[in-house]
């Protein structure tokens, strides 16, 4: 794979040495991330950061990415507020925006309009996630997680064991993350969901034929049981035809302290792509883990900067 001036919109591009590249810039990128050493890069260089769906971590942590290698950001958080709220095209939106940018981070509701963004656009666009379709930032940072905390217990990512939990049918980190694991060997997946809301069979038989074990569950107790990482999934409800779709679907599983002493492993990992719904019909992973070492969904976050300005690094030159 190029990195240099390439967009980023899917983990398909991505073989296992690309995979590795991001891994190894992102590792020497600690330093610069936790200011002990400083960076002017990307002085005078500018990122558009298109959020047109809301984001708190996606949109902060490329934004934070970008100012620690020196560069300035610009963005916009909603549709509502942008020309696109007027019948403004993608394509001329994309021709305009990339007049004022080096490069762009999109994220928009409609899967492939990140694709027509950056099919017009001047200059590299990421794919911020589009739709229910993919987050391929989102993957490269829960896979490099994934990796470190493996490695911290003796394990590689070959012969995994993962549990992914929740909406499987709406959740685009879940949709990525299966690609990039798939690139591995001999994983074990579980696939925790409602039936309504299984990973669909374009994805379950894209696993399989990469030669991994895939089973369906609709019980998270013994979903769980024996796996390395359990992936827990928010429901999407903005993905639902209305919000009352959604409601039925919400709290399913909950995985709290309780369930995870008696039914996990002492060392099994717990990740969330996040947020996380705390609210009391959701609340799909309890606060109650917050003092559990192996919950790793901070350390998720964290990451994300470091494989954010990785990819920054890399399409740059
Ligand atoms: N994981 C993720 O995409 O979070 P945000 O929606 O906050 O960006």
């Amino acid at each position: 794979m190029n990195f240099v001036g390439s967009h980023i919109l899917s983990v398909s591009q991505f073989d296992r040495q690309a995979i590795e590249k991001v891994f190894e810039v992102a590792d020497k990128m600690g330093p610069f991330a936790n200011r002990q050493r400083v960076t002017r890069v990307l002085e005078g260089a500018i990122l558009g950061n298109m959020f047109f769906e809301p984001s708190t971590r996606t949109r902060v942590s490329f934004g934070c990415a970008w100012n620690l290698l020196g560069g300035e950001v610009r963005e916009t958080t909603e549709i509502k507020t942008s020309a696109l709220a007027k019948g403004e095209s993608f394509y001329d939106t994309a021709r305009v925006l990339s007049g004022y940018s080096d490069m762009i981070v999109m994220r928009h509701q409609l899967e492939g309009s990140v694709d027509e963004f950056a099919a017009a656009s001047r200059v590299p666009v990421i794919n911020g996630g589009d739709g229910s379709n993919e987050h391929p930032s989102q993957a490269l940072l829960d896979l490099y997680t994934i990796r470190k905390e493996m490695a911290d217990r003796g394990k590689g990512i070959d012969e995994l064991r993962i549990a992914l939990v929740g909406d499987l049918r709406y959740g685009r980190a879940v949709h990525s993350l299966c690609k990039l694991l798939s690139l591995y060997n001999k994983l074990h997946f579980t696939l925790v969901s409602p039936p309504e809301l299984a990973l669909s069979d374009e994805y379950i038989e894209g696993i399989r034929e990469a030669g991994h074990e895939v089973n369906l569950s609709d019980q998270l107790q013994s979903g769980i049981q024996h796996a390395d990482i359990v992936y827990v999934t928010r429901t999407q409800e903005e993905r639902f035809p209305t919000p009352e779709d959604a409601d039925k679907y919400k709290g399913l599983f909950r995985l709290n302290q309780s369930i995870y002493t008696e039914y996990c492993e002492p060392t099994t990992v717990i990740m969330h792509p996040m947020p996380r719904d705390s609210r009391e019909d959701a609340n799909e992973l309890d606060n109650d883990m917050n003092e559990n070492p192996n919950l790793a969904i901070f350390r998720q976050t964290d990451n994300g900067v470091l494989v954010r300005m990785a990819l920054f690094a890399l399409i740059l030159d």
